[in-house]
């Protein structure tokens, strides 16, 4: 049995979930919730990743795995390599950078309004953050329209979990308004079972 560290509320973590799911492996893989902050790192998440971050999965008969695209292409490796075609890989692996680029903003944006107190949150470095998750959602509108219609692969995750998680924190920044084409595709994405079994919590 695998062990994943992590918890319901990490889109980085969602994404190894959705891909255990998709790849008919999750009841191989056991979930062991953590909580982490950027100021506070468990003892547990410290041994398993050397910089302190969730997902690391734990593997009896290797090393720990981090981060989420190695878990992820380490998954589907095992399950016969289809999410990260080998003909289309250059163009999974950026369209998963976007995914996981949206997050990186998304997610900064919420630890600066959680750590700091509120006088000394920075309002244009928010800005700033969600102006790079807006150029994200356009570039996705404008060239990956046809390859998200495509099958599905980690590319096609990474994004869906991104969007997961600007509903999840981001509700009021309304991510769907200009980009009607990015919401069609989510609205059929998220029915997916990987995708309803993951819906992120705290
Ligand atoms: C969150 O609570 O939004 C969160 C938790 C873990 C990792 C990233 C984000």
């Amino acid at each position: 049995m695998m062990q994943l560290l992590g918890n319901a509320a990490s889109p980085y973590v969602r994404k190894v979930r959705v891909t255990a799911l998709e790849t008919d492996q999750d009841d191989e893989i056991e979930m062991i919730a953590v909580a982490t902050s950027p100021i506070n790192t468990p003892p547990e998440v410290s041994a398993a990743h050397s910089a302190g971050k969730i997902p690391a999965l734990m593997r009896p008969d290797g090393c720990t795995l981090y981060d989420s695209r190695v878990i992820t292409r380490y998954l589907d490796a095992r399950a016969g390599g289809l999410l990260y075609r080998e003909n289309r890989v250059w163009e999974v692996l950026t369209l998963e950078a976007t995914g996981d680029g949206i997050l990186d903003s998304a997610v900064n944006m919420v630890y600066e309004k959680r750590v700091r107190p509120e006088d000394k949150v920075d309002h244009g470095w928010l800005e700033a953050q969600w102006a790079k998750v807006e150029n994200a959602l356009t570039a996705l509108e404008m060239r990956w329209m046809s390859h998200l219609s495509g099958p599905i692969d980690a590319g096609q995750i990474a994004v869906g979990c991104a969007l997961g998680y600007l509903d999840f924190r981001h509700p009021d920044r309304e991510w769907r308004k200009g980009h009607g084409a990015l919401d069609d595709w989510y609205a059929v994405f998220s029915e997916r079972e990987s995708m309803k079994a993951t819906v992120p919590g705290d």
